[in-house]
């Protein structure tokens, strides 16, 4: 599908007095690019103020965050907004930020954490409240959709505040490059063996057809190349157990995975999804897979963008939904559990969930939103959502446990370096996900 750059049907709220809330935030909040959050710099004696722990904190998702800010610094104006955000994307650095933090008893009021496993696992650490009677209150009990609310819930409990969805499983394409190699400007390929036909025309003019970055985006492309090798009932049960991640299919998966690292750029270790993101809309590379908040990489480039952001379903992905839900949790000891309820408030609100679902890519939680206020993009991500076969994220916390997802990351950094085969790959995602 090609999506103009820009949205005219849909203004996004936090193009809207942007400056104002950096103003705001420059008054209430230190800045705290890479480090751990700093006390405000202007703290009325009395005021309260709420630290909000994400890893939204680098670029278009930084921009994203802020027009969630801002709803909220709308709806508290008393309230003193501390921003502890830790940058790297799919929170490669700030999880284990967080989680020494809620080992020393230092957490911060509330935290950015993924539905599903991830979620469970602060469960079982006793790390979280259950906010049972604030879903209740806000009507969430009525308007989140069964598949969101389970993957915020642990035994029927809800334990975290969802703010978006996203979709994991996007191809997406600069059409010069396209041009430029003699292809059709899409992003569609029903199959991956079609891809490949595109990915070595492109090698064949000299640019890299895949940008790729550092592990976890790694760990992000073979999901999407299990997921299309073995079908979305195949690809949820290598985590129930169902299906044989020894099998012949993962064996196929692994080499399908091996044969695209060699379309990617040398550098990708030193990368982070917004670099190979940035390849693509540089013209530097073809085609990235990426969830949808690449999108707004695309679109915070202006003018240095391709005029037409081209994306589709990733290779042989089609009718699957791979699914993640950013979430805030309420943990256990936080300092100013008020005002943090005061943000999950601000969260789950109309407001808070569409000006953040457009700045981001993603689509807002709840299901009673309507979509007139929506972009393009989110608009069709929206119709995807409702009618497509829905998976859980691998490397965005949905399908399997923190450990879990550590091991296969780490499992697959030592393939990607050149350290192992793909049967030791093999061998070792079996043991991973046991
Ligand atoms: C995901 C998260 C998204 C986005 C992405 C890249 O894990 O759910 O909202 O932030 O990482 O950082």
């Amino acid at each position: 599908m090609q999506t103009r750059r820009t949205t005219p049907t849909a203004p996004r709220a936090r193009l809207v007095g942007r400056a104002a809330l950096g103003l705001t935030l420059a008054l209430t909040t230190a800045g705290v690019a890479g480090c751990t959050a700093q006390e405000p710099v202007t703290t009325p004696a009395s005021a309260e103020q709420v630290e909000v722990f994400t890893w939204w904190a680098s670029g278009s998702e930084k921009l994203a965050f802020d027009s969630l800010v801002e709803v909220f610094v709308e709806q508290n104006p008393g309230t003193v907004f501390v921003d502890g955000g830790i940058a790297g994307g799919a929170g490669s650095t700030a999880k284990t930020l967080l989680a020494s933090r809620l080992a020393d008893g230092d957490p911060p009021d509330t935290f950015q954490v993924h539905g599903g496993a991830e979620l469970a696992d602060y469960v079982a650490d006793g790390r979280l409240r259950d906010l049972d009677d604030l879903v209740v209150d806000l009507g969430l009990d009525r308007t989140l959709p069964a598949s969101v609310r389970d993957m915020v819930s642990v035994d029927g409990t809800v334990y975290a505040i969802p703010s978006n969805v996203h979709r994991a499983n996007v191809l997406w394409a600069n059409p010069d490059v396209l041009a430029a190699a003699g292809l059709e400007a899409t992003a569609s390929f029903a199959t991956l063996d079609d891809w490949f036909v595109a990915l070595d025309a492109v090698r064949a003019t000299g640019r890299t057809p895949l940008a790729l970055g550092s592990t976890w985006t790694q760990v992000h492309l073979l999901e999407q190349v299990l997921l299309a090798h073995l079908g979305p009932q195949g690809y949820a049960g290598l985590w129930d157990g169902t299906t044989d991640v020894a099998g012949a299919e993962v064996t196929a998966a692994l080499a399908d995975f091996e044969r695209l690292l060699g379309y990617t750029n040398a550098d990708r270790d030193s990368m982070d999804w917004q670099d190979a993101t940035q390849d693509v809309i540089d013209g530097d590379a073809a085609f990235v897979v990426m969830g949808d908040w690449a999108l707004e990489a695309f679109e915070e480039a202006g003018d240095t963008a391709p005029t037409e952001v081209l994306w589709a379903t990733a290779p042989g992905t089609d009718g699957v939904f791979d699914v993640v839900v950013d979430a805030f949790a309420l943990p256990a000891g936080a300092p100013n559990p008020d005002a943090a309820t005061r943000w999950l408030r601000a969260v789950a609100s109309a407001d808070g969930q569409t000006a953040f679902s457009n700045a981001k890519g993603a689509i807002p939680a709840r299901s009673d939103l309507g979509t007139a206020q929506l972009g393009t993009y989110q608009r069709a991500a929206t119709t995807a959502f409702r009618a497509d076969t829905v998976v859980p994220s691998l490397t965005h916390g949905a399908a399997v446990s923190t450990g879990a997802l550590d091991a296969v990351t780490a499992a697959v950094g030592r393939f990607t370096s050149g350290a192992t085969t793909t049967t030791t790959l093999q061998a070792e995602l079996a043991l991973a996900l046991r």
